[in-house]
């Protein structure tokens, strides 16, 4: 493949008088990984929308090997073979087709076209053996994990000649092992002279396989820098315009020796095994676990969303077992779940509306809902979490991917649950916004709440947690001090191993 050189310059991009993006250019070189960061909002997603076809009212200019290039559609942007793998999968996958379908679906979609199915498979198995997956081509997408997922949409990007692709937070859902397997993949794309754009708020790994670095900060470009001698420590400084003292909050005084939650030998019917784990108040208890290790199943089960059997167990001093979501509710029990976007918040409707939900009937005392209270809070929660939005009444739907995390993260903490069980928090958020979660969660521990946090983001438990549990198929494999503990400890856990 010949390298090519693709410049942006002056692109600004306004929503109903928004300006997302202000005169950023960005220069992309073939045959090199370039990182492009900031805060969640700072818009780094429509800058490669605007790359990749998704809007057409943008100004500024766009340059291939200094040729102008129109790029205002998608199927323009194909053509360049500019290829966008989006943050976003669900979006971007069809539920109706099959994997090999989705895969081949810029192919299948060409008007006129005859398909030789055979084909078809032919090539979808040919670009997935390329990536070193093993997937059922005829399986649903339903049943395809989220790094799967991902996977289908590189295979898509890269079903055409690609020059430039767009990886936006494609490590989000992948553990460890799993985004090595991507960035030796992504490695050998730049070798072949490929540019890949990557977007990660895990700034540890920018270093891995990024040979430049872009920050936007509030739509604007910061700077452009080789990577070479970049600390992580400046990184983050050029994201949110000041140094970041203490990431995570000092250490807690000792919680107390009350039970809050208990339960004896939970199964449920494909992943989890005599689960036994007991909750304090005031504690925060780690989930930890690779990518398939059952932290979500477990999350979900204790919440009573899905069906569990369960030996004994107690909630508050009283006998208990999971059963139904309202139900758990109704006892104090909450859970910010994983896939957010799916399960965790109605993107269609505005902030204060998603924030209020949950709120335990606080804006709604005689089911009249108080829409000034429910706006006064959701400014305040809006500033404590630094959400980034044209304004409180701004559509879910609307807002950076980060952003919508917080809304969901956000709607909890007015409530008066108990026990709050939290499943990858900071998922997709950046690294400011990280330290503010945090210190949330810290905050509900001393107000003598109960926490469960499942991370895959080791140092985090080590950083936050009391207590962490170690997940491995299914199972509690380690049950450790967090004091004790480093990220190697639970990584050799996490992967089946025993200490020599
Ligand atoms: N179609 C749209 N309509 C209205 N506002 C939009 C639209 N697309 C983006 N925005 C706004 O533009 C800003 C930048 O969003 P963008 O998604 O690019 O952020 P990001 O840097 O990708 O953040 P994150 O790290 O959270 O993914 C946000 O304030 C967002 O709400
Ligand atoms: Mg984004």
């Amino acid at each position: 493949m010949n390298s090519s050189t693709l410049e942006m310059r002056n692109i600004s991009i306004s929503f109903a008088g928004f300006p997302a993006l202000r005169q950023v250019d960005f220069t992309l070189e073939g045959g090199s990984v370039h990182a492009l960061v900031g805060a969640n909002g700072a818009g780094k997603s429509t800058l490669m929308a605007v790359l990749s076809g998704t809007h057409d009212h943008y100004t500024g200019q766009i340059t291939i090997d200094g040729q102008p290039v129109t790029v205002k559609l998608p199927h323009q942007a194909r053509t360049h073979g500019i290829h966008l793998v989006q943050q976003e999968v669900d979006v971007a996958l069809v539920p109706t087709l099959n994997v090999a379908e989705n895969i081949m679906l810029d192919t299948l979609s060409e008007p006129g076209h005859l398909h030789n199915w055979s084909d078809i498979y032919h090539h979808a198995q040919r670009l997935i053996d390329q990536l070193g997956l093993s997937i059922n081509l005829r399986g649903r997408i339903e049943s395809c994990t989220l790094a799967e997922k991902q996977l289908i949409l590189l295979a898509r990007a890269l079903s055409h000649k690609c020059r430039f692709l767009i990886l936006d937070e494609p490590t989000a859902p992948l553990d460890q092992a799993e985004s090595e397997r991507l960035f030796a993949l992504v490695r050998k794309l730049k070798a072949a002279g490929m540019a890949v754009v990557f977007i990660s708020h895990r700034i540890h790994e920018l270093r891995d396989i990024c040979d430049r670095m872009t920050v936007l900060r509030d739509g604007r470009l910061v700077s452009d820098d080789s990577m070479e001698g970049l600390t992580n420590e400046h990184i983050i400084e050029k994201m949110i315009g000041h140094q970041l003292e203490d990431i995570y909050p000092p250490r807690r005084p000792p919680h107390s020796p009350e039970t809050l939650l208990r339960i004896q030998g939970m199964h449920d019917k494909d992943k989890l095994r005599d689960i036994s784990l007991s909750l304090h108040r005031g504690e925060i208890l780690g989930i930890a676990g690779l990518a398939g290790a059952g932290k979500t199943e477990l999350c979900k089960a204790l919440f009573g969303a899905t069906p569990s059997q369960v030996e004994s167990g107690e909630l508050n001093g009283k006998p208990w077992k999971p059963k139904e979501p309202y139900l758990s509710v109704e006892l104090g029990l909450a859970l910010v779940p994983e896939e957010r976007r799916k399960e965790g918040i109605f993107i269609d409707e505005d902030i204060p509306m998603n924030l209020s939900v949950t709120a335990d009937d606080s804006f709604s005392r005689f089911s009249i809902f108080n829409s000034r209270q429910a706006l006064s809070w959701a400014k305040d929660i809006m500033g404590r979490l630094g959400i980034r939005a044209s304004g409180p009444l701004q559509k879910l739907a609307r807002l950076s991917g980060g952003n919508q995390q917080k809304v969901a993260i956000g709607k909890w903490l007015r409530s008066e649950s108990q026990v709050l069980i939290f499943d990858e928090p900071t998922k997709g958020v950046d690294i400011k916004a990280k330290t503010d979660v945090f210190r949330l969660i810290d905050g509900l521990a001393q107000q003598g709440k109960g926490i469960i946090y499942a991370s895959g983001e080791f140092a985090e438990l080590v950083g936050l947690c009391d207590r962490i549990l170690v997940l491995w198929d299914g199972r509690i494999v380690a049950e450790l001090n967090a004091a004790d503990v480093d990220e190697e400890i639970l990584l050799m856990y996490s992967t089946g191993g025993t200490p020599a």
